[in-house]
């Protein structure tokens, strides 16, 4: 397959969106090749990370960065390989993965995100978008960071078969955690226990809120000690119903909400965070930037050991940019969602 484009194809933001992303809130057009200013770099980019993050940047609010503007490329962490090099410390051919957007070709300049990698030193270059990138990281210091579990304690996982869900679910039972996995469908949740070593998994699809807090009774019937949330509203209700005393709940991401139409859902039992004397703590990625190296080095002894497994779902092509990012939000992404754009 050729890696070179004659053009630069851009998946530009016309207008925002309302509710689920439809086609017509982007259009994918073609440029001429940019060329790097000094201290800059040309990067063609290979694959690009689809994360529930770009639903956020899509929408003009107050958040940790600005909204992406219209008109501009749809904001999206790359892999890609440098063409040209104005900035002494990246030479022609490096790998590189930034924060950059999803087109054939990014100009990038150094900045807390851009990174060399070694495409040698892994099976495939696109775990520096998956186990070895921010889903990673973010497993990492989330679970390492914020939730700081301890033998013996149990772990709840909403969103658990995802990306970051199922990385998560992995880190804990490696530090001892019990681990109980919510996710949709029973072949994901099969997932979880088969394959992810989950000690429980509960299906929350077609289950009423009473059914679905009688399965996390079930699983935990003396309640858990951590929450990790991937997801919000019904989930996080229930789960908030099952904290043991003092226990942690790590905010990661909301996905539930993020295309509602009717503003944030929230949650309504936060009461028990009272009964619990529990603390909720919100965690953000870009906080731990400047420790990516340590939380790699682990997610890589592990990877190297078979006690860790990482599940990519790739799609193909540019083009297919936007009902790919959709399945994010249809659930049918099997592992970190990424896009092969070279
Ligand atoms: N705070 C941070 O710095 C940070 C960094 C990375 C990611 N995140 C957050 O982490 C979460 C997971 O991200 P990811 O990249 O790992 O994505 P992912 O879990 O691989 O994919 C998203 C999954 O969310 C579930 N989902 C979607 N809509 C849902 C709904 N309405 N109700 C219940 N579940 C729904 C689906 O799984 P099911 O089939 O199981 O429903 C879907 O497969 C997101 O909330 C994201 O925003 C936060």
């Amino acid at each position: 397959m050729s890696t070179t484009a004659e053009r630069n194809r851009r998946l530009l933001v016309r207008r925002r969106p309302v509710g689920l992303p439809v086609t017509e809130d982007f259009e994918l057009v073609e440029v001429p090749i940019p060329k790097p200013h000094d201290r800059a770099i040309l990067v063609r980019n290979h694959f690009c990370s689809l994360d529930p993050a770009i639903r956020g940047w899509l929408e003009d609010v107050p958040s940790y960065m600005p909204p992406i503007a219209l008109n501009d490329p749809v904001r999206a962490i790359t892999v890609g390989r440098v063409v040209t090099s104005r900035h002494p410390d990246f030479q022609t051919g490096d790998w590189v993965v930034g924060l950059n957007a999803i087109e054939d070709y990014s100009i990038a300049a150094p900045d807390a995100f851009l990174r060399i990698v070694d495409p040698a030193a892994v099976p495939s270059v696109t775990l520096y978008l998956s186990a070895l990138g921010a889903v990673g990281v973010t497993a990492y210091f989330g679970v390492m960071e914020v939730c700081r579990p301890r033998p013996g304690e149990t772990i709840l996982i909403n969103g658990a078969a995802g990306a970051v869900g199922s990385i998560v679910g992995q880190i804990a039972r490696l530090k001892g955690c019990r681990t109980i996995g919510i996710a949709g469908g029973s072949v994901k949740c099969r997932r979880l226990t088969e394959r992810y070593g989950f000690d429980a998994a509960i299906d929350y699809r077609g289950k009423s809120p009473s059914a679905l807090s009688a399965a996390l009774a079930a699983a935990a019937p003396e309640g858990v000690d951590i929450v990790f949330e991937n997801v919000g509203g019904l989930l996080l209700d229930t789960a908030l119903m099952h904290l043991k005393l003092h226990a942690r709940v790590a905010l990661c991401g909301l996905i539930s909400e993020y295309n509602s139409t009717t503003g944030p859902v929230g949650a309504r039992n936060l009461w028990q965070l009272i009964v619990k004397r529990a603390t909720i703590q919100g965690l953000f990625t870009g906080d731990f930037l400047d420790r990516f190296a340590e939380a790699q080095t682990a997610l890589a002894a592990w990877l190297d050991k078979g006690l860790l497994v990482v599940d990519e779902h790739i799609e193909e092509g540019i083009e297919n940019a936007v009902p790919a990012f959709l399945r994010l939000f249809a659930g049918t992404n099997d592992g970190k969602l990424i896009l092969r754009i070279a």
